[in-house]
């Protein structure tokens, strides 16, 4: 399938987060640019898999301006000017975050949080009211609608804060686990709202992480490996990338799940073993 590839949309140098004295994330440098195919839209679908506690939430945080790095820079074209042509270092705010587990607020029902989420679209009420009760429904949360977040499960609350993120964020979003804890027919949910977000505009970026390899394969165009490097020999113990597939590259992308697909399953569990 042909493409090309446009305007740098997010670009991650020398990137490193430590707490205290502690390196947690390091080395860390990607691209990821505006990918055009003909004929279609095309948003980016960027999976992070790795190891528990290798760093996935870490440079998560800092990809949404949570963290302050400690060295290095996050620069994502500012969308908002230019056709997104000049680039702004990341700011808090500026990406959408869904984090691991699923933060909503407290005092607010999920009808009542995800009408807050809507607070700076042009919308009339009544518009407002149709979107949300149409995102309730595609979602199975129609009973949940009244419920405060003490009173949902984990599912529900992850859905109804991916539903918020879809609601007010831009053209970026990260999802920090978005399926864990999430049933089959929750699953075909998610992945449709992926499909769908990828869908409204070129520049649309999501980015999430995942202990199921099979997900990040089936539905990113790039995936990344965060794991613990070798040099010379020596395991060391900070994250950083250890390998990336660029699925469009090996013509993966936008493709039914295939034996093709399955080779580069086999390909990141055995990095993620070694690292
Ligand atoms: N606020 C913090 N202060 C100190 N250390 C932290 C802090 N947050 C995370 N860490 C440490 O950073 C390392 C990476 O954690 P992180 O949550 O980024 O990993 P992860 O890849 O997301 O793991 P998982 O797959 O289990 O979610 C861990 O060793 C963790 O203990
Ligand atoms: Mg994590």
């Amino acid at each position: 399938m042909s493409y090309s590839k446009h305007n740098t949309l997010l670009y991650v140098e020398n990137l490193s987060v430590a707490y205290g004295d502690k390196v947690i994330i390091k080395d860390i440098n990607f691209v990821e640019k505006d990918v055009v195919r003909e004929g279609s839209v095309t948003g980016q679908v960027i999976a992070f898999v790795g190891r528990s506690g290798r760093g996935k939430s870490t440079l998560f945080r800092a990809l949404t301006g949570l963290v302050k790095p400690t060295t290095g820079k996050i620069l994502i074209a500012d969308t908002l000017t230019d056709g997104g042509n000049d680039a702004k270092e990341v700011e808090e705010g500026d990406v959408g975050f869904v984090d691991q587990k699923y933060t909503l607020f407290r005092n607010k029902t999920v009808y009542e949080a995800l009408l807050f989420a809507l607070r700076n679209q042009k919308m009339t009420k009544e518009e407002k009211h149709d979107k949300i009760m149409s995102y309730l429904s595609e979602w199975g949360l129609e009973k949940a609608k009244d419920q405060y977040p003490n009173e949902l499960s984990g599912g529900q609350r992850q859905r109804t804060a991916i539903i918020e993120q879809i609601f007010c964020s831009g053209h970026y979003m990260v999802l920090d686990e978005p399926f864990s804890g999430l049933d089959v027919g929750n699953i075909e949910d998610a992945k449709n709202a992926f499909n769908l977000i990828s869908s409204l505009h070129s520049f649309n970026t999501i980015m999430y992480s995942t202990h199921d390899i099979e997900l990040a394969v089936e539905l990113a165009d790039s995936i990344y490996v965060i794991g613990y490097p070798t040099i010379d020999g020596e395991h060391a113990h900070y994250g950083t990338i250890v390998k990336h597939f660029d699925m469009k590259a090996l013509n993966l992308a936008w493709k039914e799940f295939g034996l093709g697909h399955l080779e580069i399953v086999k390909q990141i569990k055995t990095a993620m073993l070694a690292s």
